[in-house]
């Protein structure tokens, strides 16, 4: 430390305060008890103000070292704006006249409601700091929990609630942390929508007063509003330019984010678990831990913000095993092609087809098990029918693996069918009221897995059946939601909890089964995209993010997942055409180019298919195990996003070392005689010379170099003739020595 910054008062936790931008600090001003937070381009600061609140300084890109970060005292704005309501705070109780979202809400037996949440002590860490906050008389304790990311600037917030007294009290709302942006009117909320089978819609509207509420009260994310947002600036933020704010939270059950403008001007955040239906009785010396609130921020628009947080999940959320995740395998799943009519011979013919085209991982899917003949029955018995597998899965399994594929299985574990031998055996296990009505979706009920013997008994059967079958990967289904969400057999008073306790204990089975078996990969499913989020996320290799697989609405899709989560967790399969969604007839070729752009699985009845179909796709896997590092682990440019009238696309990857790009250019259908613009890369290497080349033999247009600057690539482009429905394109860009 210099001794200039000694002078000024400045103590700093960091060990080294010259600083690369791939490091990350945490630091406190004692004179200004400002704490600030740097990594990647990213400075975040909060100070403790004069009455004791915790008060939000900056965000934003990257501040110098010695910049001195302050704000003014907070003052009230008029008798009906106190202080408090106008204190940008980081984690306000709802008490001491708030009017804004609060984080954190309680109620003691007693009746009082009031909680004010002062500053009372700090620990700071290389990357971090945790803030101890307590109430201004009661024994309530808050530890706020910050890190940055040295590598992105992503900071991940979380808050821990503790009963430090004698009584019971009531957690009525407990939120993870408030983001606050700087004072405007100009701000633009990016948000994802949607519904089973149209998953994945990227909305946007002003930030106002009035809040803008992302929620689920389904038990789980759904995909309705997925947890993730993105704020931009009117005139100054477009897909390569301009700020913007974004984050996700990180929690698998009912959530909540609201975007609000307060009084003052700023835009407030605020993310945690969904109040709506919450309870949480913390006993004396209980803790309530809240999920973790990521959020970050980009300064060259909203591809920028994307990229953040592709690389963030591949760094800091998916299991690995080195830096990154293992490659996604190239897949084969029946669903689509048998769907429950599976057994030993048609599974085995299917698979040596699979085999054939480059597939590395059979899946089987629904039906295999218990009296699964259709959705009406079966689930919650996780044994092999024996009718359809007389011998067990073991036949299937070593012809699989003779094949050179690994063996991957569907289980729905979280559901019962009332027509089943779990649900006849134990009928109380199930989410319901006693008494009431057991509403059913897709025939089925939801297991209340907060309770602990629930829990035991599917981490049993799970490892039972990984444990006695060579089973290399699980595509873990959920196939409803809540309803009647109650829980019998807990007191009155902890019943709620259940909002809690079901997903620490679904994260605990996963993280259990993990440990167990090293050598399995999960998918998290959800009649498609119904459970996508960090929370999960951390926990599984990779997500299904539709079950609708037409090619074109999944241009669509995809554009909006990626909007949040990296290309390379995201499974997209090919299937048959016409499409079972819409009818929509496409070409093979077309289908492939729209799968590649994820982890490519293929989903068709390869019963059907002739010669040549087997020949497209061997040449399509093929070229996809080329480039499918940088699609997987690259930085994705948006060139081009689908409209939701007509879904021409164009997308590029390049390899984080920038020696590989990939690009599709597809097309819904042309017009007219459209002009089309030259396609100008980016992200590449300007200095480095790269070499073109088709994946399909699609011709560029005339006179178009063979190799040429990844300046040129940029700045002149490529011509591509696109002419007709469903007409696509791929190229693959290699950095020449
Ligand atoms: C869900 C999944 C599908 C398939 C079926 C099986 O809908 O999303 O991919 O596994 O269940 O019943």
């Amino acid at each position: 430390m210099s001794r200039k910054l000694k002078r000024a008062g400045l103590i700093f936790a960091a060990t080294a305060l010259s600083h690369a931008a791939a490091h990350a600090e945490a630091g406190f001003d004692a004179s200004r008890r400002v704490f600030r937070l740097d990594g990647g381009d990213v400075t975040y600061a909060f100070k403790i103000d004069g009455a004791g609140l915790l008060q939000s300084v900056y965000w934003g890109s990257r501040l110098a070292a010695a910049d001195p970060i302050d704000a003014p005292q907070a003052r009230a704005l008029s008798g009906f704006d106190v202080a408090a309501n106008v204190v940008p705070q980081e984690y306000a109780g709802w008490g001491g006249g708030i009017f804004t979202e609060p984080a954190l809400k309680v109620a003691w037996p007693d009746g009082n409601r009031d909680l004010v949440l002062h500053y009372v002590s700090h620990r700071l860490s290389r990357d971090g700091v945790s803030i101890t906050l307590r109430d201004i008389q009661r024994p309530l304790t808050v530890t706020l929990n910050y890190v940055i990311d040295r590598g992105t600037g992503i900071i991940g917030r979380s808050a821990t609630i503790a009963n430090d007294g004698r009584t019971d009290v009531r957690v009525d709302q407990a939120m993870a942390a408030t983001y606050v942006l700087p004072v405007g009117s100009d701000y633009r909320l990016h948000f994802l929508t949607g519904r089973w089978g149209s998953e994945w819609t990227r909305q946007e509207r002003p930030v106002s007063a009035g809040a803008t509420v992302l929620e689920s009260r389904r038990g789980s994310t759904g995909s309705e509003n997925n947890p993730w947002f993105a704020i931009s600036q009117d005139g100054r933020s477009t897909e390569t330019d301009g700020p913007v704010w974004f984050g996700a939270l990180a929690w698998s059950g009912s959530f909540r984010i609201s975007v609000d403008r307060d009084v003052a001007g700023r835009p407030r955040v605020t993310g945690g678990f969904n109040p709506f239906d919450f309870a949480y009785r913390l006993k004396p010396g209980e803790r309530l831990e809240t999920p973790i609130f990521y959020a970050g921020h980009a300064e060259a628009g909203m591809g920028e913000a994307s990229r953040l947080m592709h690389r963030f999940a591949l760094e800091h959320i998916v299991p690995r095993k080195g830096e990154l995740p293992a490659l996604r395998k190239v897949l084969y799943n029946s669903w689509e092609a048998t769907e429950f009519a599976v057994d030993e011979a048609g599974q085995m013919r299917l698979a040596e087809r699979a085999a054939r085209i480059g597939v590395e991982r059979f899946v089987m899917d629904d039906g295999w098990f218990g009296a699964r003949n259709n959705d009406h029955a079966g689930l919650g018995d996780w044994t092999v029918n024996p009718s359809k597998f007389p011998n067990g899965l073991a036949p299937l399994i070593s012809k699989v693996r003779s094949l050179g594929m690994d063996f991957g299985l569907w289980v729905e574990p979280e559901m019962v069918n009332a027509d089943s031998n779990l649900y006849r055996a134990h009928p109380d296990w199930i989410i319901n009221f006693a008494g009431r009505p057991r509403t059913e979706g897709r025939n089925q009920y939801v297991l209340n897995l907060a309770r602990i013997d629930v829990r035991d008994h599917l981490l049993k059967q799970l490892d039972a059946l990984l444990t006695n079958n060579d089973i290399r990967f699980l595509k873990w289904d959920y196939n409803r939601n809540w309803s009647e969400p109650g829980w019998p057999a807990a007191d009155p008073a902890d019943q709620q909890k259940l909002y809690v306790d079901y997903v620490r204990n679904l994260y605990w089975i996963l993280a259990e089964l993990r440990r167990r078996h090293p050598d399995v990969e999960i998918e998290s499913c959800s009649g498609g995209g119904g459970r996508v989020d960090l929370g999960i996320m951390a926990l599984t290799d990779q997500v299904w993010a539709s079950d609708n697989t037409d090619p074109v609405d999944r241009l669509q899709i995809q554009d909006g997942f990626t909007q949040a989560y990296a290309p390379g967790l995201m499974m997209a399969w090919v299937t048959d055409s016409p499409n079972w969604v819409n009818k929509r007839a496409t070409p093979l070729s077309f289908r492939f180019l729209s799968s590649m752009q994820g982890g490519l699985g293929i989903g068709t009845n390869l019963n059907k298919w002739t010669e040549e179909d087997f020949a497209t796709a061997q040449r399509y896997v093929g070229v996809y195990k080329r480039i499918r590092e940088t699609v997987q682990h690259g930085n994705l440019y948006r060139i081009t996003r689908p409209s939701p009238d007509n879904a021409t696309s164009t997308t590029l990857y390049v390899a984080r070392d920038k020696a590989q790009a990939a690009l599709f250019a597809l097309t819904q259908g042309t017009h007219q005689l459209e002009p089309r613009a030259p396609i100008r890369l980016l992200g590449l290497d300007p200095n480095a010379r790269y070499a073109i080349e088709s994946m399909d033999g699609t011709p560029l247009g005339d006179g178009a170099p063979a190799v040429a600057t990844g300046a040129y690539w940029m700045g002149r482009g490529i011509d591509i003739r696109l002419q007709g429905d469903f007409q696509g394109a791929g190229y693959i860009l290699s950095r020449q020595r």
